[in-house]
């Protein structure tokens, strides 16, 4: 007849060979020794009957626990045994595994990442702006209003309706990242020190060095007595660091609204050391953006005094860059999704 320390008993052996079992066949086997018509614990119940009433009324409710708690076990066991077992059998660990195919970078998105690397190091933040402009920030705020013949130098993709709504507020895809430092100084009190990556957007027809959509950066640096020397030191100090070796810059006149002086600026050709090779057109110099010293009616139109305040700003194409560095012949390959060409840029 069934005791306390017998119940304990069974349930530690039952505990113990359950642990053990890796087959759903022996989890049966277990399920017959402990539960079957014969089982130990089946008798124990059994016996139940027989016993003085003051014994049954302790022992009956153990036991009748005891079988619920086997079953319990007996369901998880099973289960486990079920998603477990299969892996288990469909695991062949010999086996040589198969290479997973994972994404990488986009080599214009390398360039970009090199380059807020480096401006951060140099003390610039990033600062972003829409790609649909309305033609203000575009071109009004930048110095450029409506008629002015220099706003020829950007052909421009008006949107749809946009002709019929308040000239200011008229709808545009971006000619250029320059109304991002707009917004940004309208936003912000000097001194300001950011650059802006982004792509824009001309009505223009492509060939091996255009496209009708292409990246900018976009630099502005403003403060009390910043000079061209300042700009200097930027550009060529980011473009060592860009192409690794000691690049020198060389600035020439040229005409943008926003600044004034205006500037050109190119740099040392850094494959030749200026001695001119292919990827120089044998020029020893590589033509790299516009710059200059931002006008100051640009300036009084974010609310600036410009007799306290000055600064330099610059331009630059990103695809040019990433043509030069990684000697890309065709801007088009950035953009028309060749998987031969965006898998030679896996690092
Ligand atoms: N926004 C000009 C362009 O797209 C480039 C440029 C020239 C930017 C001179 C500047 C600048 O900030 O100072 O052609």
């Amino acid at each position: 007849m069934a005791n306390q320390e017998e119940i304990k008993k069974v349930e530690l052996q039952f505990n113990q060979e359950i642990e053990k079992i890796g087959q759903e066949s022996d989890l049966e086997q277990l399920r017959i020794k402990y539960l079957g018509r014969k089982g130990l614990l089946t008798m124990m119940l059994r016996s139940l009957k027989d016993m003085p009433l003051e014994q049954r009324k302790v022992i009956g409710p153990m036991a009748n626990k005891l079988k619920e708690t086997f079953e319990h076990h007996l369901q998880i066991k099973k289960e486990e045994l079920k998603a477990g077992g299969e892996i288990k059998q469909s695991i062949d660990v010999t086996r040589p595994g198969k290479k997973i195919n994972l994404g990488h970078l986009h080599p214009l998105s390398i360039v970009l990442r090199q380059v807020v690397d480096i401006f951060n190091g140099l003390g610039f933040a990033v600062a972003e702006g829409p790609e649909i402009e309305t033609e203000y920030y575009n071109f009004d705020a930048l110095n450029l209003p409506a008629e002015h013949p220099a706003r020829d130098m950007w052909n421009t993709i008006w949107l749809d309706g946009s002709k019929s709504q308040n000239q200011k507020e008229r709808l545009l895809l971006r000619t250029h990242t320059s109304p991002v430092q707009i917004r940004y100084m309208q936003s912000h009190k000097p001194p300001v020190r950011i650059i802006s990556p982004g792509q824009v957007f001309r009505f223009e027809a492509t060939d091996q060095t255009h496209h009708f959509q292409f990246w900018q950066l976009e630099g502005l640096m403003i403060d009390e007595d910043i000079n061209l020397g300042h700009l200097r030191y930027i550009i060529e100090a980011f473009l060592s660091r860009f192409f690794g070796r000691k690049i020198q810059s060389r600035f020439e006149p040229s005409f943008f609204p926003f600044v004034e002086p205006g500037l050109q600026f190119s740099i040392s050709c850094p494959f030749c050391k200026s001695k001119g090779c292919s990827s120089c057109q044998k020029l020893g110099w590589l033509e790299m953006g516009g710059a200059g010293m931002v006008h100051p009616q640009v300036l009084r139109n974010v609310g600036y005094d410009p007799k306290k305040f000055q600064g330099f700003a610059f331009g630059l194409g990103l695809d040019r860059l990433a043509m030069h560095k990684y000697h890309i012949p065709d801007i088009r390959l950035f953009y028309n999704g060749d998987l031969r060409f965006i898998r030679q840029f896996k690092l």
